[in-house]
């Protein structure tokens, strides 16, 4: 198992084709006629057909992630929900999929959980996260008769349970856990570590309190715990770790109230492939770290195994995307660096900037060429910083080639902004030699409606 790819490889030429890079492309990628292939689609006709910067995304990749899950956890235990990080990447339909997959769903906004309401998707089978919800927020969630929230603070708590008589119901809930573990990743995505803003740190004795509160609270019918200590990544036994401590936490509940908890929700976290050398864990092998963990763990402490929840976002999208990207201009700095520039960047990829984060690219009329040299994808807006691959091993570029970024279909469309007016990349779904729209590429008309005056 390597590590996550948010340090960088180093920078050479490695000869490689598209054919190498299908451990960080959808399973369907392909390369044919010299081209890259994505769900039986050519993917630089697409680029001309649909325009650029455009995100693909293949739809079998997709439910073949969400249906791994729901396998290899139900495979150790029964009643287990597989929670799609909306987050992650959301869209009516995407948020389709996963109903259709039987798969549950959390969102983080009011504007989260209106796409869900939009789309159809059965209440009940939401979570509700954030650490600051707004009372409007809380009772959107309440009218619309959401399955779950996760309570992050006791000031949610109080307004909660308030909002929820008033209405003469009773709201089943999540406490939100800090286990203080440190997941091995990036600290801006490391959120299990008792110095965070999220949730009730437990060596504190906060969560302690917070049960008891819920359980004293007649609006509020308290479910179990959650928890979520970090994203990409690649190491298991920071999930089994979290899980130790957890567990121990449910039994000091029970040998304080008498409460059994009925479920316990382990967050997402499990990393991808976003470089060649990644190798992360399998969702098989999470399942059973998991699941099985659980297990074991409750079983040590004489505890009745509780229904359980997982929460992937990034491993159910991120490597069914990618980024298509026209090259406008190269820039050449002798013995410095080569800048091929592309018609999006920070705006439609704010990871590299935010994190550091690596990706593989390739150019995608050139696939079966091998990358021959090493440049840096900048993009075009207005700042030094708007990289969206450092010294990438390229095919040589030309201008009007079709630049493709793998691995970006998680934490990109979602984080994306309107810096310097750009319009935001539609979204097309690829599936069996056909494409659709999902999202349309914004129009100036979208930048303008907003505006008052
Ligand atoms: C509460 C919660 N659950 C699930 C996720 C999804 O994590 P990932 O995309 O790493 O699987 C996140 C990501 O930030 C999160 O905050």
């Amino acid at each position: 198992m390597g590590k996550p790819s948010t340090a960088r490889p180093p920078s050479v030429a490695d000869h490689k084709t598209g054919h190498d890079l299908m451990g960080v492309l959808p399973m369907t990628a392909e390369v044919r006629d010299g081209h890259l292939w994505i769900g039986g689609v050519d993917t630089v006709e697409l680029a001309r057909d649909a325009g650029t910067a455009l995100y693909v995304m293949d739809e079998a990749t997709i439910r073949h992630q969400l249906s791994e899950y729901v396998k290899w956890t139900r495979y150790h235990w029964p009643d287990v929900d597989v929670v799609y990080a909306g987050k992650a990447f959301m869209s009516l339909a995407m948020v389709r999929i996963v109903a259709e997959e039987g798969c549950c769903l959390d969102v983080s906004s009011g504007g989260e959980l209106a796409f869900a309401l939009r789309a159809g998707f059965p209440m009940e089978r939401i979570y509700v996260h954030g650490n600051n919800k707004t009372p409007d927020e809380l009772a959107e969630c309440l009218d619309a008769r959401v399955g779950r929230i996760v309570v992050d603070s006791f000031e949610e708590m109080e307004r909660l349970n308030a909002l929820a008589l008033e209405r003469g119901m009773r709201q089943r809930i999540l406490i939100r856990v800090t286990p203080g573990v440190e997941a091995d990743t990036h600290d801006f995505i490391m959120t299990g570590a008792e110095d965070s803003k999220f949730g009730f740190g437990r060596n504190q004795g906060l969560a302690m309190q917070a049960v008891k509160r819920a359980l004293e609270l007649p609006g509020l019918d308290f479910d179990g715990l959650h928890m979520h200590i970090g994203s990409q990544i690649f190491a298991l036994h920071s999930f089994a770790k979290a899980i130790e401590v957890i567990v121990e936490f449910i039994a000091e509940i029970k040998a304080e109230t008498g409460v059994e908890v009925r479920m316990l929700d382990t967050g997402g976290g499990l990393g991808i492939a976003y470089g060649l050398p990644d190798e992360p864990s399998t969702i098989k092998d999470y399942g059973k770290v998991v699941v099985d963990g659980i297990k074991e763990e409750c079983e040590k402490h004489g505890l009745t195994v509780p229904a359980m929840a997982v929460e992937p976002g990034r491993s159910i999208v991120a490597n069914a995307g990618v980024t298509l990207y026209t090259v406008g201009s190269i820039k050449e700095i002798p013995n410095i660096r080569t800048y091929v520039a592309v018609d999006g960047g920070m705006s439609d990829n704010i990871r590299t900037s935010l994190y550091d984060a690596h990706y593989e690219a390739l150019i995608a009329n050139k696939a079966d060429r091998p990358r021959e040299m090493v440049a840096t994808v900048a993009g075009k807006h207005c700042e030094s910083g708007d990289i969206v691959v450092n010294d990438a091993p390229l095919q040589c570029p030309e201008v009007g080639d079709v630049l493709c970024v793998c691995a970006t279909g998680a934490y990109c469309q979602s984080m994306s902004s309107n810096y310097n007016k750009q319009v935001r990349p539609g979204v097309v779904f690829v599936k069996d030699g056909g494409w659709r729209w999902v999202v349309r590429r914004e129009t100036y008309e979208d930048l303008l409606k907003c505006e008052v005056g």
